[in-house]
């Protein structure tokens, strides 16, 4: 458990060493606790195979100390040398099209190489002997936002080994992927393509199973030469990027110690109901904090347009980030170096090596971190509601959309804004995890359904639980075959209703309720009344295509001691927020509703009472009225009734005791 932390990605090895004190003078100005250094930097700190200088390093790290900040070390494996690729070209990774990737960029590697595997080890190794137990390096980052997927002849061997060691013998992989449709039927492990484009569906899916395993291995072979120079405090994280899908983040996350996650906007403004839902998800990977490695200091470089964030929304942003877990934010970057490819990126520091008016805004950040740090030490998210994620039913809804609009990750965020509009703690956490600390259980377009999964779902409903089911629920295998039952597949018993068919939808149809008047977009399924069952209807399709006319669209069925929703429906904005509501008051979990963009969210402290951060994300004053008298962390103002808040003003605060 640490502190609050605050910080910069820093790049000594761009600068020469007569501007680091001013850097760190400038730093410490800024209230910077904490700086990443050294990914990136493979050439700087072995500039010839097997020789090793990090005596640079090493100084800038002792620098840093001097000055009070902490250093989280990068392993430098993104950035490969050049006289790597030029000694081993096989480190280079194969791209879709058979070219090999070029060096000079970054992530140029191949994740199987041998090569590749033995150069890390040896930096990484090296990194570790001569910083792993330096008191001035509280925790490692390895690698940087794993991503690229390669496609050369050996990473191909390897994926035929892989199918093997999965499915023992050729007759069973055939019969779980019917290659008897289209001749597919292989006689040897080594016909076996990586799928490029579209494909089989068990092939597809097996795929991204084999890139998960293949950074997976990547990362032990990391984390064998790093943990034994590491003492019980130092920590090894990576920083992932939110939902990216490559590649399967709960198994990633496994054998690191926390998830740290890599933000940006890019062109436009925050949007918080949907990025609450990427700092839950990275919370939900581990089911702990997390940290925010990287975000946007005003602007980036590669986005459409590049646009500045608005004064204030940095520090909205801050605690909004905050308020999901983050237990340390970094801006990325402290100075652009004057040459490589990121010259136009968003810094706190120009290119003349003075602030630039960002700074302000993030010196304000750091010294109200360091204010609150003591308060929220400790401090965590909790949560009666799930949302579950499903990286199997995701990718297999990518591979066939059926309707080119679903898109599996907007549908879980449909969901998620309908509740964190009324101020709900939601954990976004692996439709694996255990569910005993919910009331409340959502599984968006759950597609992939096995008998383990199913039981799960239906002790929850047997001991109280309520289960919300979406559309595209309960109807593939583990394995991407279709399951030979009607959806929602053994879940069926649950919602007392089954799904007779599904329909892709060219415009929205009409559906209504007791609740509301709405419509369904892109997808609807035509729900029945299992016999012998008698759930409640909470909404009908209207007239549309005939085949949906007057037919079930949204049912609540009894189970157990719980109950399950069937939503048959993608319902628009308002409609879906109606029956959001309706499932919450049910379940009688607590909405707090604020104006449009003010979000308001506990952690909980650890003497388990709640800190509230109330946010303003628009540009407007708002006022937000309390249902207390408030103590205000930030400005030691007690507040009662109604609280005015300013464009982009941020408030934490606690109840006052009378
Ligand atoms: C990524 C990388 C950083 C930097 C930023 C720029 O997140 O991890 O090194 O390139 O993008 O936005
Ligand atoms: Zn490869």
């Amino acid at each position: 458990m640490q502190k609050l932390q605050f910080g910069v990605a820093y790049y000594p090895e761009h600068w020469p060493q007569e501007r680091w004190a001013e850097d760190i003078r400038l730093m410490q100005a800024a209230h910077v606790t904490v700086a990443r250094l050294g990914e990136f930097a493979w050439s700087s700190m072995e500039p010839v195979e097997g020789q090793f200088n990090f005596a640079w390093l090493e100084k800038a790290i002792e620098m840093l100390a001097e000055a009070g900040i902490a250093t989280v070390l990068g392993t430098p494996t993104a950035a490969p040398p050049a006289w790597l690729a030029q000694k081993y070209p096989t480190t280079l990774a194969t791209e879709e099209t058979g070219r090999q990737a070029q060096f000079g960029n970054r992530c140029h590697y191949c994740v199987n190489s041998p090569e590749f595997h033995t150069a890390s080890r040896r930096i990484v190794q090296a990194m570790a002997a001569r910083f792993g137990s330096s008191p001035h390096v509280i925790g490692w980052q390895l690698d940087n936002e794993y991503n690229r997927v390669c496609y050369c002849d050996h990473c191909r061997a390897e994926f035929q080994a892989f199918l093997r060691e999965r499915y023992g013998t050729l007759d069973e992989l055939n019969r779980h992927w019917s290659t008897a449709y289209w001749s597919q039927s292989y006689s040897d492990w080594a016909q076996i393509p990586i799928p490029i484009g579209p494909h089989n569906p068990g092939l597809m899916l097996v795929f991204r199973h084999f890139v998960t395993r293949s950074y997976q291995n990547f990362q032990q072979a990391q984390l064998d030469e790093l943990r034994p120079h590491l003492p019980p405090s130092v920590w090894v994280t990576h920083n992932f990027m939110g939902w990216f899908g490559a590649f399967d983040h709960y198994t990633l996350t496994r054998d690191i110690d926390f998830a740290s996650w890599d933000w940006y906007i890019g062109t436009g403004h925050i949007d918080y109901l949907t990025t609450g839902a990427i700092h839950d998800l990275t919370r939900g990977f581990k089911q702990k904090n997390f940290w925010l490695m990287e975000t946007q200091p005003g602007n980036v470089n590669w986005s459409k347009t590049n646009n500045v964030l608005n004064r204030g929304e940095a520090r909205a942003m801050a605690w909004h980030a905050v308020a999901h877990g983050a237990d340390a934010l970094l801006y990325w970057q402290w100075r652009s170096a004057l040459g490589g490819q990121e010259q136009y990126h968003g810094s706190l520091i120009d290119q003349s090596g003075r602030q630039r008016p960002f700074f302000d805004e993030a010196k304000r950040i750091g010294q109200e971190f360091a204010q609150v740090a003591d308060l929220l030490f400790g401090s965590i998210i909790q949560s009666k509601v799930a949302l579950l994620n499903c990286y199997d039913s995701r990718w297999s809804l990518e591979f066939q959309r059926h309707n080119s609009e679903f898109d599996y990750v907007r549908h879980l965020t449909h969901w998620y804004r309908a509740l964190a509009a009324r101020n709900l703690n939601v954990d976004v956490i692996s439709a694996d995890a255990a569910l005993d600390q919910y009331e409340l259980v959502i599984a968006p377009a759950l597609l992939v359904l096995d008998e383990a999964r199913a039981e799960k779902l239906k002790a929850f409903v047997q001991r109280g639980g309520r289960l919300v089911l979406t559309v595209r629920t309960g109807m593939k295998d583990r394995h991407n075959a279709l399951l030979p039952q009607r959806q929602p597949g053994t879940l069926a018993e649950l919602a007392g209703v089954e799904v007779v068919d599904y329909y892709s939808l060219l415009e929205p149809v009409p559906v209504a309720g007791e609740l509301f008047q709405g419509t369904s977009q892109l997808w609807a399924e035509r729900l029945q009344i299992l016999d012998g069952q008698s759930p409640v209807v909470l909404a009908c399709f209207g007239a549309s295509n005939g085949w949906l006319d007057d037919q079930v669209a949204i049912a609540l069925n009894p189970y157990g001691n719980g109950f399950v929703y069937t939503v048959g429906a993608y319902l628009d904005v308002a409609s879906q927020q109606a029956l959001t509501d309706q499932i919450l008051n049910d379940a009688r979990l607590e909405m707090f509703e604020t104006p449009p963009g003010i979000e308001v969210r506990p952690r909980t402290l650890v003497n388990g009472e709640p800190v509230y951060f109330i946010i303003n994300h628009t540009r407007l004053p708002q006022t937000v009225s309390l249902p207390w008298a408030a103590f205000d962390h930030l400005t030691g103002k007690i507040s009662a009734g109604e609280m005015e808040f300013a464009g982009y003003a941020v408030a934490i605060v606690t109840r006052q005791k009378d």
